[in-house]
């Protein structure tokens, strides 16, 4: 992939949510009914769920680009798989599936690719086995952590027991697992976690009328007196804040642009990167707001301008999870230095993101310092002084955000990024959506 100058203009949609997309296609499945979900991303990380679920025995139908009508088969309905259920480079896929398998009277095996199963698993591995399911994993790097391929075993009556949880690490990927395999308990099951990670589970279980309230930072499914029914109600999943981080960012960085991104999930617990971009003085505005299946959506249009260093940390970093590599891009070219922090988190990504984007952006000419748990970059020192190489480790959002940095430094010069074809992971329209708003990328 390469990337060259230009304002960037125009008005786009981005991929479906990649994060309700999962949820989208996991409660439908589990629904007492047919369900259509309108909207889903179409990435290969929603295409493992959806394949999974297709090898549990679950009817989909793929109604052309973005639509599915999902033959939900209840919340005992599953069948156990013929196959492992693979998982590619999906740890949403595999937690969360972890989780809805955990209660059934089968076996399933779920496995993925080289990244994914570098991944630590003993974070739901634990909370499922103190539920009643058996766990089991590969050992790997770190010494007593629980990697992929996984085998999960539920108790042959079908039914676990409710479990209050405190969680170490803000994961909605944990919290959801729990919750998943809390509608196959006895007894209520509570979650309680260190800073506020998405809530799309609970707002979607919520949605299609499961006993699940929040408070605070603890989420608790209560199946007592329930009819253990999912309403089969259609869905509709926004476009990912997470995919339009980059062009938004892009936008603000790249001299002379203006863009819009329509239709974009703005629940609170993912617009970290929008409050991080406000205090960095930013051109961001929102509008059109509205609210779709329990999850507020908006258009966001963002201006070329000047930007500000920051210090980010605590809640807000939870928030911004996955937008912390572009954030980085935004500060290496605000002026002064920010500093990011509480992001241990990063480590354990698609790749080390804290290590990737630390490496890649030395790259553009950046003065960034590598810290455990975060980095500090100086922001103004961008360039791209002759033809330069990014490797992106097949993290998608690496890749991406080395592109946005490519936009608006390399000038005259053009960036390549190895390995970039994980893009589609999460947003498989990224590369036309860029050259949509007048940027030059491609594919090589
Ligand atoms: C996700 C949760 C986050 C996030 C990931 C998607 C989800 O991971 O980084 O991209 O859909 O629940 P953690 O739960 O590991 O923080």
């Amino acid at each position: 992939m390469t990337g060259a100058r230009g304002p960037l203009r125009g008005s786009v949609t981005v991929a479906g949510d990649k994060s309700i997309g999962h949820r989208a296609i996991m409660a439908g499945a589990l629904a007492a009914g047919t369900v259509t979900v309108r909207g889903p991303g179409g990435g290969e990380d929603n295409r493992r769920t959806l394949e999974a679920l297709r090898a549990l025995g679950v009817v989909i139908e793929e109604r052309g680009p973005g639509e599915l009508t999902i033959h939900g088969v209840g919340l005992d309905g599953l069948r156990a798989p013929a196959a492992l259920l693979d998982c590619g480079n999906s740890g949403t896929s595999i937690r969360l599936l972890s989780g809805l398998l955990a209660s059934r009277p089968f076996t399933s095996a779920l496995s993925g690719d080289t990244s994914l199963n570098g991944r630590p698993m003993r974070r739901v591995a634990d909370p499922l086995t103190r539920m009643g399911a058996r766990i089991e994993g590969a050992s790997g790097a770190k010494a007593g952590e629980l990697y992929p391929p996984l085998r999960v075993t539920g108790p042959a009556s079908g039914r676990l027991t409710g479990i209050d949880h405190t969680s170490k690490v803000a994961s909605a990927q944990v919290k959801s697992a729990i919750l998943l395999a809390g509608l196959g308990a006895e007894g209520p099951t509570r979650v309680r976690e260190p800073g506020p990670s998405r809530d799309h589970t609970e707002r979607m279980l919520a949605y299609l009328g499961a006993p699940i309230r929040v408070e605070g930072g603890l989420s608790e499914l209560d199946p007592t007196g329930w009819d253990r029914r999912l309403e089969p109600r259609p869905l509709e999943v926004p476009g990912d804040i997470s995919a339009a981080a980059f062009p938004l960012v892009a936008a603000l960085v790249v001299e002379g642009s203006e863009l819009t991104v329509r239709e974009v999930g703005v629940n609170p617990t993912r617009t970290g990167l929008l409050d991080a971009l406000a205090a960095m003085g930013a051109d961001v505005v929102c509008g059109a707001e509205r609210v779709a299946c329990g999850e507020p959506v908006a258009d966001l249009r963002a201006r070329a301008g000047r930007l500000r260093a920051v210090t980010l940390g605590g809640e807000l970093v939870v928030r911004a999870i996955d937008e912390l590599p572009i954030l980085a891009v935004a500060a290496a070219f605000a002026d002064g230095v920010t500093t990011i922090r509480d992001a241990e988190e990063l480590r354990v990504k698609e790749s080390d993101r804290i290590a990737t984007t630390t490496r890649e952006l030395r790259r553009f000419g950046v003065e960034i310092e590598e810290r455990e748990g975060g980095m500090v970059i100086h922001g103004g020192s961008a360039r791209v002084r002759g033809p330069l190489r990014c490797e992106s480790e097949g993290d998608h959002r690496i890749a991406m955000a080395c592109a946005v940095a490519a936009l608006a430094a390399a000038g005259e010069h053009s960036v390549d990024i190895a390995d970039a074809g994980n893009i589609a992971t999460s947003f498989p329209q990224f590369v036309a959506v860029m050259r949509a708003l007048g940027a030059e990328v491609d594919w090589r």
